[in-house]
């Protein structure tokens, strides 16, 4: 299973790169915007410089809803570095532009995804990644996990190559969860990948290793 991390934060993002296990970075404009980066040429620059943090995939959401709007930023986008992938809402005009992106072997992210007939459709269109979000489902008391087992089963049936990004991703537990589910991919925050470091166990069994290692010598 990959780890992205989701946020624009550059120090976070190199926190979670220097730990060795950082397979990507997803953004949003609500995590740009977090990071106060607004206007479209520190937008672009920005994304340059996570491109150049990390050497996995970079999802850079588009921001137009129509085919041609949607094209012409992939385009642009594309064009900052290879490791970009084209983030694409789940409308109508999102699939005709990922079928089109997919067939001029550019990489893509079909975002905002809540059921598994949206996720058929990305898989369809051609995606390299499909985003459900998990957490934004649990918020209107339905079970999101048992969504990415769904996807899951659907794609292992179907042969579909697209891989399930679990995004929305707010607690350690939730990461392991949807590794169970069979997500290919966990995007999350910080605090959610250092959360997987935590056992009381750990630090009670190591305080007492360097103990006795003490009295040893
Ligand atoms: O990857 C999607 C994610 O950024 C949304 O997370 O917590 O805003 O639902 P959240």
């Amino acid at each position: 299973m990959k780890f992205f991390i989701d946020t624009a934060n550059l120090k976070q993002i190199e926190e979670a790169r220097d730990l060795g296990i950082l397979d990507g970075v997803t953004t949003n404009p609500s995590l740009m915007a977090k990071e106060g980066i607004t206007g479209r040429e520190n937008i672009m620059q920005h994304y340059k410089t996570i491109c150049e943090l990390v050497e996995g995939d970079v999802s850079a959401e588009v921001i137009s809803t129509d085919l041609d709007g949607i094209l012409r930023e992939a385009d642009e986008l594309a064009d900052i570095a290879p490791n970009i992938v084209i983030k694409v809402p789940m409308i109508k005009d999102g699939i005709k532009a990922i079928s089109k992106l997919h067939e001029m072997n550019v990489p893509t992210n079909c975002t905002l995804v809540f059921s598994a007939g949206q996720a058929i459709l990305a898989a369809k269109a051609g995606a390299t990644y499909v985003s459900p979000f998990i957490g934004r489902i649990d918020d209107i008391n339905w079970d999101g996990m048992q969504l990415i087992h769904q996807i899951a089963e659907i794609y292992a049936i179907q042969g579909f190559e697209t891989e399930i990004l679990a995004a929305s991703i707010r607690s350690s537990l939730a990461i392991v969860e949807a590794a169970e589910a069979g997500a290919d991919v966990v995007t999350c925050p910080l605090d959610s990948i250092m959360g997987l470091l935590k056992h009381p166990l750990t630090d009670i069994g190591l305080a007492k290793f360097l103990e006795d290692h003490k009295r040893g010598n």
